[in-house]
């Protein structure tokens, strides 16, 4: 009989860009990836949160990196992640976590918030993917894609149609890198958090109908907070998912499978 092993779930010497990682769930797993061993690369649009965040972490003895660039500048991303490269280094995770909402229906929504909300949510993330998944495959190194996509990457719900066309569109995209990029050792995986207590949804969990409603439709009865998204990402991100590719985890509470 061989040793016991226990699983391997560090991340020391790896590099992690995660986007959108200033505040919610982004923040919450970088906080994750650098307690677990990994150099984290922080993003968001504003240049004085990523340097506060990137500072915080310092502080702590972290190591930390600024990336203040809005991903959904298409044209400007290729050079952008090009320096980044240079700069820090080519990631060996990257965590596609900026997501935006638009809660209209089909009616409602107008054509440039439907291709606003696509471009970010979707294209955004796509072209990132291909070109760090193009940037690991060229350094061989055997990289981890861990995208957000959420529990309306299967559901959808009136009223709110935009979302789930670009979350569904996502799941697609998780399974082509990684039918794509597994030949190179590159794994791609999805996180699916159902109602977590982040910034954005402050005023939907404070409102005193709908935020009931919300932990009604809930199993646990409770919203999730956001560091309860961490051990998926670690997971995934971590020698002991090496053989997990293609696959999308749902983090909810059991919200999706409750009616
Ligand atoms: N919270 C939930 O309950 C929940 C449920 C299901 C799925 N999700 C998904 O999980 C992800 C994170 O959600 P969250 O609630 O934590 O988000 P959030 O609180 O709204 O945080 C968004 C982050 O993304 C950054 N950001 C926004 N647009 C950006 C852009 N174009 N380029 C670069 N950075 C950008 C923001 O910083 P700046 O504003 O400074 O750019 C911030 O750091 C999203 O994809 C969301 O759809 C969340």
């Amino acid at each position: 009989m061989s040793a016991c092993a226990a699983p391997d779930f560090s991340l020391r010497g790896k590099l992690a860009l995660i986007t959108g990682s200033t505040q919610g769930l982004g923040l919450a797993i970088a906080q994750a990836y650098a307690a677990s061993g990994a150099r984290v690369v922080i993003n968001g649009r504003r240049a004085d949160k990523v340097e506060q965040v990137v500072g915080g972490l310092a502080a702590q003895g972290y190591g930390a990196h600024a990336y203040a660039q809005d991903i959904s500048h298409l044209p400007e991303q290729e050079a952008a992640f090009g320096r980044l490269c240079e700069d820090v280094g080519t990631p060996d995770i990257l965590v596609n976590n900026v997501g935006i909402r638009i809660r209209k229906s089909l009616a409602q929504a107008s054509l440039d918030e439907i291709l606003e909300l696509i471009k970010v949510d979707l294209v955004a993330a796509v072209q990132l993917s291909r070109l760090a998944a193009g940037a690991m495959a060229g350094k061989g190194i055997h990289g981890r894609i861990i995208t957000l996509t959420s529990i309306a990457g299967e559901l959808a719900r009136p009223g709110d149609a935009v979302y789930p066309i670009a979350k569904q569109g996502l799941s697609g995209m998780i399974r082509a890198l990684a039918v794509e990029y597994g030949p190179c050792g590159i794994t791609s995986n999805g996180i699916a958090p159902g109602t977590f207590a982040t910034e954005t949804n402050a005023s939907l969990a404070a409102d005193p109908v709908r935020g009931p409603i919300v932990i009604g439709r809930n199993p646990l009865a409770r919203w999730g907070r956001p560091d309860e998204i961490a051990g998926a990402a670690v997971f995934l991100a971590s020698p002991s998912a090496s053989y997990v590719n293609g696959h999308i985890l749902v983090v909810d509470g059991g919200f999706s499978v409750a009616f």
